[in-house]
């Protein structure tokens, strides 16, 4: 059995998610693809069993008029946060280390995760924890913000699995990691998910 961690996200060209105020006009219209054409957002949450996501990314996305999400979602916060009344059971608030939170998830039987925010995953990838890469470029330079990858010395081979031209400028890559581990899963889980590797 395995688990999958993986990335889905469109930055700017210069690599960043928001502005550095959190801004994210500027890609809102990321997830509507003029073609139907490489990843879209829907095939790729549909085979998504958690949604693992920084405090920062949870509280703008609290922000968004309708909670845009139908699987469970994981909020990574040292915090003691609120979590609103209308999300108790769809989110739940974690302050683990990855390699322990993706040891608990698979041990709950999770097999793919969706891991987003740039620290929590620069964090991910410096414990070799993302295995699949998506990123949707947007034709603009925004020239500072929240940096996708950040400059933590992060070094990892890639390998290209698809890239996909949109008509609108649009610019769509796929990558495996290939220097991506599997969690010591712990010694209760097979029995627990019913599955051998
Ligand atoms: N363009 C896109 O597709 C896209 C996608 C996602 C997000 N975004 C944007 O990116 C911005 C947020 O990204 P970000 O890099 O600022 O941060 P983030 O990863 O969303 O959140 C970082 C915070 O999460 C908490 N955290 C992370 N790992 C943890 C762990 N293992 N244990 C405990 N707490 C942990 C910490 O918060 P505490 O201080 O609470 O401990 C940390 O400061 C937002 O503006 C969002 O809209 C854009």
């Amino acid at each position: 059995m395995t688990i999958k961690c993986s990335v889905y996200c469109g930055t700017s060209l210069d690599g960043f998610l928001a502005r550095p105020d959190g801004d994210i006009e500027w890609l809102q219209s990321e997830r509507f693809m003029p073609e139907k054409a490489g990843l879209s957002y829907e095939a790729f949450i549909a085979t998504v069993d958690t949604l693992v996501m920084g405090r920062n990314t949870f509280e703008k996305v609290l922000t968004f008029k309708e909670w845009p999400y139908a699987v469970p979602v994981v909020v990574l916060t040292t915090r003691t946060i609120e979590i609103p009344s209308h999300l108790r059971g769809k989110v739940r608030l974690k302050a683990s280390p990855p390699q322990e939170l993706v040891q608990q998830l698979a041990s709950e039987g999770m097999r793919h995760l969706y891991v987003d925010g740039g620290i929590t995953i620069q964090h991910f990838l410096q414990a070799r924890l993302i295995h699949e890469i998506t990123v949707t470029f947007i034709p603009v330079l925004l020239g500072a913000g929240i940096s996708l990858f950040g400059s933590t010395n992060i070094e990892a081979p890639l390998k290209l699995l698809e890239t996909t031209p949109f008509s609108n400028g649009f610019v769509q890559v796929r990558y495996t990691v290939e220097n991506a581990a599997q969690p010591a899963l712990p010694s209760h889980y097979h029995s627990h998910a019913g599955q051998s590797s």
